[in-house]
């Protein structure tokens, strides 16, 4: 009987050993054995498929690499130790010496600084396109343009890539397109579906959820997944057993997680609509959100996260974190409890204020990870803060 993705998520499962074990345990082994020196041989030859070590494959992961697939409607999948390594090893898989790759400036700030900074070093071109200008992207694809990269919703932004259309460009132009779907999560969104080749993700957020360990998937087309496994096998990005079996047992309850989180993140944005310190909310189910249509399009629902503008800018967004008495301050998201951030003064202080515009980043920006607290105590706690911002 076909299950649907979330029962999978729920129920696919590492076969049972001898012990009759209902939870899977963990396989914190670095190899694996052999019954024979045949067996070892056609092992390592590729006749046969068995586990060697746990760099190229563990149970843990396989199992995680499985749920994920089925959430995402995927053949195959390579799980990863953090976000940023899955992003890496995807670049690094594909992208050679004189390729070129398609993106825009609005994606995490680590994927901005590996394709600005590092892609020199191997002699890797890419260009930024607009995203409010989808007729532009087409342009700037070369002959050499080997693969597009884009996230939706972007972080902090909140910005959204129209999937449809991007995955029709690829299939065009015979390029890679390849998704960080870490914001919406398979539960909300699937870019496969719109004909993504490879999906990542940082498994730290939502996929754990909890705020436990670093994590990272990339699941999409079987060959290419062939081509990142070889590639990582030797190169060791690898997830570690402990943590691919603590993914796996949070995707269980990834759904009803999500569902609470969209839940609160609705309610806290009609909580803040029109009110008198903010110059505006950002959410992507909000109809003031410049990409709504799209969004109503390609997500079930808008998501755990919401930006807001203080009026009073900077200063506003130091006040507001300070009075919080509830919410957390750090440099997470995807959490069970409610997180609070102010890039401005923070993740992107760095750049100038030039940049930070240019990125969607205002002085007074806050970014909420609703968390799936009682509604009416993270309600109560930013409303307070704003009074004190
Ligand atoms: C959209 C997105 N992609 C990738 C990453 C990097 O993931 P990690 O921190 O697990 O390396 C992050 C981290 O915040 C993120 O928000």
């Amino acid at each position: 009987m076909k299950q649907s993705p979330n029962t999978q998520a729920v129920r696919i499962q590492t076969p049972r050993t001898d012990q009759k074990e209902h939870s899977t345990p963990l396989f914190l082994t670095s190899s694996f054995c052999f019954d024979s020196a045949e067996e070892m041989r056609a092992t390592f030859a590729g006749e046969l498929e068995n586990n060697i070590y746990s760099r190229f494959e563990n149970p843990n992961a396989q199992e995680f690499i499985d749920k994920m697939c089925a959430l995402e409607g995927t053949e195959s999948g390579f799980a990863t130790a953090s976000g940023m390594s899955a992003i890496f090893s995807c670049f690094m898989t594909f992208l050679n010496a004189g390729d070129h790759l398609v993106s825009c400036s609005s994606v995490f700030g680590s994927t901005h600084t590996i394709i600005t900074k590092f892609f020199k070093r191997w002699n890797i071109d890419y260009s930024y396109a607009d995203l409010n200008d989808p007729d532009s992207w087409e342009s700037l694809i070369k002959p050499n343009t080997k693969m597009i990269y884009v996230e939706t919703p972007t972080n902090p932004g909140l910005d959204i890539v129209d999937l449809e259309w991007l995955g029709r460009l690829a299939k065009k132009h015979n390029v890679i397109l390849v998704v960080d779907n870490c914001f919406a999560t398979p539960i909300l969104q699937r870019p496969a579906d719109y004909g993504a080749d490879l999906v990542l993700h940082s498994a730290t957020k939502w996929l754990d959820g909890q705020g436990r360990v670093l994590g990272g998937i990339i699941v999409g087309r079987k060959d290419l997944i062939h081509e990142i496994y070889l590639f990582s096998r030797n190169t060791g990005p690898s997830i570690s057993p402990f943590n691919a079996w603590l993914l796996s047992k949070s995707l269980e309850t990834l759904d009803v997680r999500i569902q609470r989180h969209c839940d609160n993140a609705e309610a806290l944005v009609k909580a803040l609509d029109g009110h008198p310190k903010l110059n505006s909310i950002k959410y992507p189910f909000h109809p003031s959100h410049p990409m709504y249509e799209i969004a109503k399009k390609q997500m079930k629902r808008g998501g755990g996260l919401v930006t807001f503008d203080l009026k009073g800018g900077l200063e506003s967004g130091k006040n507001f974190l300070d009075a919080l008495e509830m919410l957390t301050l750090t440099s997470n998201l995807g959490d069970t409890r409610s997180i609070a951030s102010h890039p401005a003064s923070t993740t992107h202080a760095k750049l100038t204020p030039e940049e930070q515009l240019a990125v969607g980043i205002t002085p007074g920006l806050i970014r909420i990870s609703v968390g799936i607290e009682s509604i009416e105590d993270i309600k109560a706690d930013i409303l307070q803060a704003l009074e004190k911002s």
